[in-house]
């Protein structure tokens, strides 16, 4: 037998309060239908292309007889994009619901992310096999990948693929572009008359997939409290020793839900948010000039040491940068195969996109690097904390001590034991994804709200996909995509952390987090992060 860590096997004894409503007699738990919904904006391009889907009706799950549970149905599940802790929960939600359905219902678990469901290549789950990754981090049950459903070719296998196990209901773990997909999939079958419906979770440790409806992505919650723990650890460390700033990049992609949150819960000194970056039109030598500039006043009041929390995608919130790279982007789809790659962009820039790669040189080769499959910068592979301590350090040389350390964390918040909270949230997703799938809804994404209550007063529901839609601009055509949510410089997280950050700056506050707890007084084990007590409360 595979040896266990103790709280693994602890953690497959947990047990999940589930909402009320989704609790007891699972042929007792309706479907409300409200109102029919529109897209926030673009409404006659987005119902053009959803002609089928669109102007569903939003709906909210209540106590009264269902009779369509019960009845036998095959369910094929993804996991798609980054992983993202409690993505195993929502598998064990689908599961434990379909089996308390009807005990005939199968599930398939397709390998490797999308490619897995058009390859035919799948497990299928049984009691045993769901049971080792119960209340576990990781996407390891099924695997993940980056592969996007987007092309008819693709559909048309997918069918071929659930045609051939009399799967009728999909559920895509995902991201905002993989819940637009699972939109855009749900619209074909319905155009094509075929009996598969489609449904969505709301995953992504970035926090990007949040608006009105999804009040948190997935994952997020237990990465930003891995993420600081580890923080917080270092400015112990750096309080003790009193002699390294630490330079800290944070995951998240574009937005900085990831660096805001960590701020917030460790009061590190300085938080970089790109969103007021972009806003303030700063350039990259004011962020240096800013940092060197506590550095020194720091140094003043003999504080030679600091944190600064750096958000992933800063470099491509920085005007000046992202002209640039929408400039190499270009120049590297046409010409692929330069031998020195730097030298031919270099000449073929002139003015300030020359001088601002200049200035870039520690990562120049970083900003030349493969994008990923959706042609965005690889943004984790960018050194940013490097080239900022660079930049400080040419500013505060000779006049204050200054040594740098150097950190990314990423990887390691994404495959973390989730928290109660991601445990329990990531179940409810999943075993209300299988109500909307049993009562024939397609073009959903699975919702649970009221976050900032306990888990047995969230309400749930399902939202039509193309609500939360808009028309953007993506490699040179107009798509239905949902919108993106970067940091609310209106928003109460944000403006709390504003009113703090000169205090957090110099002065040395720092909040000593500790590891996720699992087990003990519900004020340490059960609590949300900040971002989502400030938005809710
Ligand atoms: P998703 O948007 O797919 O959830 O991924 C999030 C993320 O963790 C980002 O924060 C990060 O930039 C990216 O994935 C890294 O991708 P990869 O795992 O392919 O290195």
């Amino acid at each position: 037998m595979r040896k266990i860590s103790n709280l693994q096997r602890a953690r497959y004894g947990f047990e999940i309060e589930l909402p009320k409503v989704l609790s007891g007699d699972i042929n007792n738990i309706e479907l409300v239908e409200g109102e029919k919904t529109n897209s926030v904006s673009d409404q006659e391009s987005i119902k053009k292309l959803f002609s089928k889907t669109y102007g569903l009706p939003e709906i909210v799950m209540g106590k009264g007889e269902n009779k369509e549970v019960g009845k036998p149905i095959n369910v094929g599940v993804i996991l798609s994009g980054g992983q993202a802790p409690g993505g195993h929960n929502v598998i064990s939600g689908i599961y434990d619901a379909l089996k308390k359905a009807n005990k005939d219902n199968n599930l398939y678990g397709f390998k490797g992310g999308p490619s897995g469901l058009v390859d035919d290549s799948y497990i299928l789950m049984d009691d045993a096999y769901i049971d080792e990754y119960r209340n576990t981090g990781g996407f390891d049950i099924i695997g993940s990948g980056r592969t996007k459903l987007e092309t008819e070719e693709q559909f048309s296998k997918v069918q071929k693929v659930c045609e051939k196990h009399k799967i009728s209901g999909l559920i895509i773990i995902g991201g905002d572009d993989s819940n637009t997909n699972a939109a855009v999939l749900a619209e074909y079958f319905a155009k094509n008359n075929s009996n598969i419906n489609v449904v969505g979770c709301p995953k992504t440790i970035d926090g990007d997939l949040k608006n009105e409806y999804i009040e948190v992505s997935f994952g997020f919650d237990t990465a930003t409290k891995t993420y600081s723990e580890l923080i917080s650890n270092i400015a112990r460390d750096a309080n003790s020793a009193k002699k390294y700033w630490h330079f800290i990049k944070l995951m998240g992609r574009s937005a900085s839900h990831i660096a805001l949150e960590c701020g917030l819960q460790t009061q590190a000194n300085i938080t970089l948010i790109s969103e007021e970056i972009e806003k303030n039109n700063t350039s990259l030598s004011e962020i240096a000039d800013y940092i060197a500039d506590i550095v020194i006043k720091r140094s003043q009041n003999g504080e030679n040491f600091g944190l600064v929390l750096i958000p992933e995608g800063l470099i491509e919130f920085i005007p000046a940068i992202k002209k640039l790279i929408a400039k190499i982007n270009d120049l590297l789809a046409n010409n692929k195969n330069q031998k020195d790659l730097i030298s031919y962009v270099k000449s073929n820039l002139d003015g300030e996109l020359l001088k601002t790669f200049e200035d870039l040189e520690i990562i120049q080769d970083q900003l030349l690097m493969d994008r990923d499959p959706h042609g965005n910068v690889q943004v984790s592979k960018i050194e940013t904390e490097q080239l900022l301590s660079h930049l400080v350090k040419q500013r505060v040389k000779g006049k204050v001590p200054f040594s740098a350390n150097h950190h990314f964390f990423g990887y390691e918040g994404r495959a973390a034991f989730p928290s109660n909270f991601d445990a329990t949230y990531c179940y409810s997703l999943g075993y209300n994804a299988v109500l909307l799938l049993t009562s024939n809804k397609t073009g959903y994404i699975s919702s649970v709200k009221s976050l900032e209550k306990p888990s047995c007063d969230w309400t749930c529901g399902g939202i039509p996909i193309t609500m939360m839609m808009n028309m953007e601009r993506r490699h040179g055509k107009d798509k239905p995509v949902i919108k993106k949510a970067l940091v609310d410089l209106e928003g109460k997280p944000f403006k709390y952390f504003k009113e703090n950050r000169k205090d957090w700056e110099i002065n040395t506050k720092y909040i000593y987090t500790g590891a996720i707890q699992y087990y003990g007084p519900k004020e340490v084990c059960d609590s949300t992060t900040i971002t989502l007590n400030l938005e809710r409360n």
